[in-house]
């Protein structure tokens, strides 16, 4: 009985990843973000935003690898943390959203500097985006198959 209600909860996990936000909050609260991001196809199609790029687009960014959008300048902090294996998803994405340079601080284990000084204020909030931003992108099971 265990087993069967486990395999059918991974099932129904594969099928669509389980996000705990609504994404029409999130969309809502993203009016908090398109001062600096943007979520746009790489043929340029504005999904969401305003088409800002004070910060990297946000196309695909749950599955990601952190710090790896084309073109965009990181800091230093979160490319070494994409690098040395942190994937957005919404475990992580929650509290980067809550406190960037504190969650990047705990990350590498030392003083890290984040170039998004803005932060969400509450935790249901930070799942609502998180949820509304895995939205647009590949379904990271499918498409990014890459290792
Ligand atoms: C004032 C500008 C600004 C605002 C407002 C802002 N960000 Fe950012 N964001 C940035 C910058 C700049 C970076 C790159 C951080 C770095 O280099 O350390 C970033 C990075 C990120 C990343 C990591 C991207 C990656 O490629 O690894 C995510 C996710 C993110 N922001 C989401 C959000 C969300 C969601 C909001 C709204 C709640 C938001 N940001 C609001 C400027 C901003």
């Amino acid at each position: 009985m265990k087993k069967l209600s486990l395999a059918a909860a991974s099932l129904s996990l594969l099928a669509a990843p389980a996000f705990a936000g609504d994404p029409a909050a999130g969309e809502a609260a993203f009016g908090q973000c398109q001062t600096c991001h943007v979520v746009a196809t790489e043929d340029g199609e504005v999904l969401a935003g305003r088409n800002a790029r004070s910060g990297p687009n946000l196309y695909g960014i749950v599955g990601r690898q952190a710090g790896t959008v084309d073109g965009f300048r990181y800091q230093a902090s979160i490319v070494q943390a994409g690098e040395e294996g942190l994937v957005w998803d919404e475990e992580n994405l929650v509290p980067y959203l809550l406190n960037p340079p504190g969650f990047l601080t705990e990350t590498l284990g030392s003083r890290a500097r984040s170039g998004m000084s803005h932060r969400v204020r509450t935790e249901d909030q930070a799942r609502d985006l998180v949820a509304f931003l895995a939205q647009f992108g590949a379904a990271p099971a499918e498409e990014e198959a890459e290792d």
